[in-house]
């Protein structure tokens, strides 16, 4: 296929698009690189800057293109900034991608995948969390996302625009070429391997007297490589629905910091600070649905060759993206 990949110089949607690359698809990226980096397109995709707010380039683009499906990643994606400046998430997760499926429907490219996140369920009343579990977000980034579900529903069902939301958990590792590396970086795990490379001293560890049973946040980290094996699955799927992407194990900061110690061979020293505004105790996924529709076979099931893959990355491009 055809695809444009909005966000692709992001984190999620550069791995994505080197696995769409891979496979033999052809990509267009469309990203403004206010949080992605030029250097993390891949050089067989082409290449198109600009921000998905300004609605005459999208239309535009989606014009010239001829393509056949969308990839959609391109938002504002930190809870605890979504605390600090809703509006933000609003303008952004909301409105922006409304010019990106108003150009879709109007130029007819009728198949959508959809990053959305476990964000969208709160503090769930049933773990791991099923995709018939009850929405109810407790943050902003988590409602913006909600939200963009609804209107894909809507459009669907009026304009016949395909889609698949995807909902990740916490997305993590690295392939050969991409990984993680934002500016400020506020993610556990590359946080916690800037400890042990030396630029940062100590990891905060955001609460330990959750109801959980080390005290520290549990959560479900999926690979990369993982998510892009989904979304290009997710482009055949027949109809439109919803996906929760993660391995069905959930682990706490306290374990991820220990799995990291063994990778690094760092102590990574960790301070205990006050729990982080908009952070749910658990979120662990149930991915039976994205197995038996999509025919999703994560291959990576444990956190240890998820962070031995970030770590190899890290030590690769010690300054990230930075010349
Ligand atoms: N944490 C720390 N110290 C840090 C950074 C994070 O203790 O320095 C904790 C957080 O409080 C949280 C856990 O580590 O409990 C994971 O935090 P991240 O910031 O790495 O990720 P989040 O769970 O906040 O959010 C991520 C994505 C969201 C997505 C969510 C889904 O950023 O886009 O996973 O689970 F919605």
């Amino acid at each position: 296929m055809n695809v444009l990949v909005c966000g692709g110089a992001g984190y999620i949607g550069s791995a994505c698009t080197e696995y769409l690359l891979d496979h033999g698809h052809s990509v267009t990226v469309f990203d403004s690189l206010v949080t992605g980096y030029r250097d993390a397109v891949d050089e067989r995709a082409e290449f198109v800057l600009g921000d998905l707010a300004d609605r005459e380039k999208v239309f535009e683009v989606m014009k010239n293109g001829k393509f056949d499906a969308i990839m959609h990643f391109a938002a504002a994606s930190l809870v605890g900034e979504s605390m600090v400046n809703p509006g933000k998430y609003f303008h952004n997760n909301v409105c922006n991608g409304l010019n990106l499926v108003d150009a879709a429907v109007e130029y007819g490219v009728l198949n959508i995948v959809f990053s959305s996140t476990a964000a969208t369920f709160g503090e769930p009343d049933e773990m791991p969390i099923k995709e018939t579990t009850t929405q109810c977000p407790i943050n902003p980034y988590g409602e913006s996302k909600l939200c963009f579900e609804k209107i894909l529903h809507w459009y669907n069902k009026v304009h016949g625009l395909k889609y698949a939301a995807l909902r990740y958990f916490n997305a993590a590792g690295a392939t050969g070429k991409f990984g993680e590396n934002h500016n400020p970086e506020t993610h556990l795990i590359p946080i916690i391997l800037q400890v042990a490379a030396g630029t940062r001293e100590h990891i905060m560890i955001y609460g330990d007297d959750y109801d959980t049973p080390d005290g520290s946040c549990v959560r479900d980290y999926i690979h990369i490589l993982d998510l892009a094996q989904a979304h290009m699955l997710a482009l055949d799927a027949p109809e439109s629905g919803h996906y929760n992407l993660g391995t069905g194990n959930g682990l706490s900061v306290k374990e991820i910091i220990e799995a990291a110690r063994e990778v690094t061979g760092h102590p990574i020293p960790a301070i205990i600070e006050p729990r982080r505004a908009g952070d749910p105790a658990f979120l662990i996924a149930d991915s039976t649905r994205a197995r038996k529709v999509l025919g999703w076979e994560p291959k990576y099931e444990n956190a240890t060759a998820v962070i031995e893959s970030a770590w190899k990355w890290r030590c690769e491009n010690p300054n990230g993206y930075a010349k």
